[in-house]
This record gives C-alpha cells, structure tokens and sequence, in this order.
C-alpha cells in the first residue's frame, strides 16, 4: 500500500485555517494555494534520492550531497489543481507540467474528461498528480487511470484537503500511489462537497459560481 501522510506542518495547518474561511478572497485564496503548494512541495520530496559529489569551498574540498538527476512532472487536474502548478514549480523548476480535464458531473458526481495534454518526455518521468480536493476520488482516480493507460509512471497524488472516502477510494484502486494532503476532513455530504472542506476550491480559486 502507498503512502498516506498528513502534512500537518504549523505553517500548512496555520494557512489551510484561512483558506477555509469563506471570508478569504479570490486573491487571498490563490495566493494561500500557491504558498501550500510551495510547503506541500517539501513535504513530496522528502524520499527524493541523492547522490554524493565533491565541490572545492575556498578553504578544501568539500563532499555534499545533490539531487540524483531526477526526472519530475506535474500534473494538474484542471480547473482548481492548476493553481497548485507555480507553488510547486518554485521547488522544483525543472518539472514539466501536463495538463488533464475533468469535471465532475453535479448528478452523477462521475468525472468527464474534457482535456489531456503531456510533456513529450512525459513516459521517463515519474508524475505527482495535483488537485486541491480529493472528495469521492473519482476525479483522481480517472486521473491516474488515463495516465497509467499512456503508459506513464503517476506515484504521488498531493491535494491540500481529502474526505476520508476519497483516501478510500484511491488506495483502493491504486494501492502503488502515495497520497499527500494537508488536512483530512470529516465526511462528504449528501452533494459530494467535503465537510467542512472548503466550498468548491475550482469557484473560489477563479471567482467563479
Ligand atoms: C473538483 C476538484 C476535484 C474534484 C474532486 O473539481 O477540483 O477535481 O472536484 O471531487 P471528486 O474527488 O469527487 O472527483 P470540479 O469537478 O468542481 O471541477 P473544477 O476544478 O473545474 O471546478
Ligand atoms: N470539489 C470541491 O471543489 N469541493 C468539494 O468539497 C468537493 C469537490
């Protein structure tokens, strides 16, 4: 089974706190988004491998530690996981960034996919999948199956906040995925909008209804 971690950093809880608020702007909302994003980004790469190399300070030579040549891309699911894509780019500026679309249809609550665009390079790198809500888990799972059918490596799924039914969900159908999220919420209610989450992060984050 993958990984489920909360990130639970003073700084991450001290800014989900805000987010949450419905008094927070469309301003404040996409810049608290970017800055979790950036403190999420930590948090991903943790396992990150390294490797040894010398470097001569003005004084010796010194043996440090650099990241091994890893090869990253990012993948948003559009709307509301794109306005994660900077936060995490300010970390890890070489990634690339694919893009898929999805919507979650309000009946049926079932992901329709609208758009899908990759990095030409995109099959040697391994992909962390971004979305700031992981509700049903219907949109990430479709996320991480259209990405596994193009023969592509999706391990990691960060959200900022997850329903326990979502986590559920995406461990259930892939068990290979490590799940990163800065708070885990009560429930979904009765029209699949996590309690208390935050209302819907794709309206709030465009200033759309
Ligand atoms: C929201 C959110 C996730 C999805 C989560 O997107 O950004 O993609 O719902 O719900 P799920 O886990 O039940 O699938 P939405 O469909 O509202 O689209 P938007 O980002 O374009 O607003
Ligand atoms: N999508 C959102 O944006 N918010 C929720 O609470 C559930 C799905």
């Amino acid at each position: 089974m993958g990984r489920f971690v909360v990130c639970d950093h003073p700084l991450i809880q001290h800014k989900v706190t805000f987010l949450r608020d419905k008094n927070t702007d469309t301003k404040q909302f996409r810049e608290l988004v970017d800055e979790l994003s950036t403190l999420m980004a930590y948090e991903v790469t943790r396992d990150i491998p390294l490797e040894t190399v010398t470097v001569e300070t003005p004084v010796s030579e010194a043996e440090g530690r650099v990241i091994a040549g890893r090869m990253l891309g990012l993948i948003p699911i559009l709307r509301a996981g794109l306005g994660m894509v900077d936060g995490m780019l300010k970390l890890l500026p070489s990634a690339k960034v694919g893009h898929i679309g999805l919507y979650r249809d309000p009946e049926t609550l079932k992901p329709v996919e609208y758009y899908f665009s990759l990095p030409s390079d995109v099959t040697e790198r391994e992909l962390i999948v971004l979305d700031p809500m992981l509700a049903t888990g219907g949109s990430a799972n479709a996320a991480i199956e259209s990405l596994k059918q193009r023969n592509c490596r999706p391990t990691k799924l960060v959200c900022l906040i997850a329903a326990p039914e979502g986590v559920k969900a995406v461990q259930e159908a892939h068990p290979d995925i490590d799940i990163y999220v800065a708070a885990l919420d009560k429930y979904l209610n009765d029209h699949g909008y996590i309690v208390p989450g935050l209302g819907d992060a794709g309206d709030r984050l465009y200033g759309t209804k």
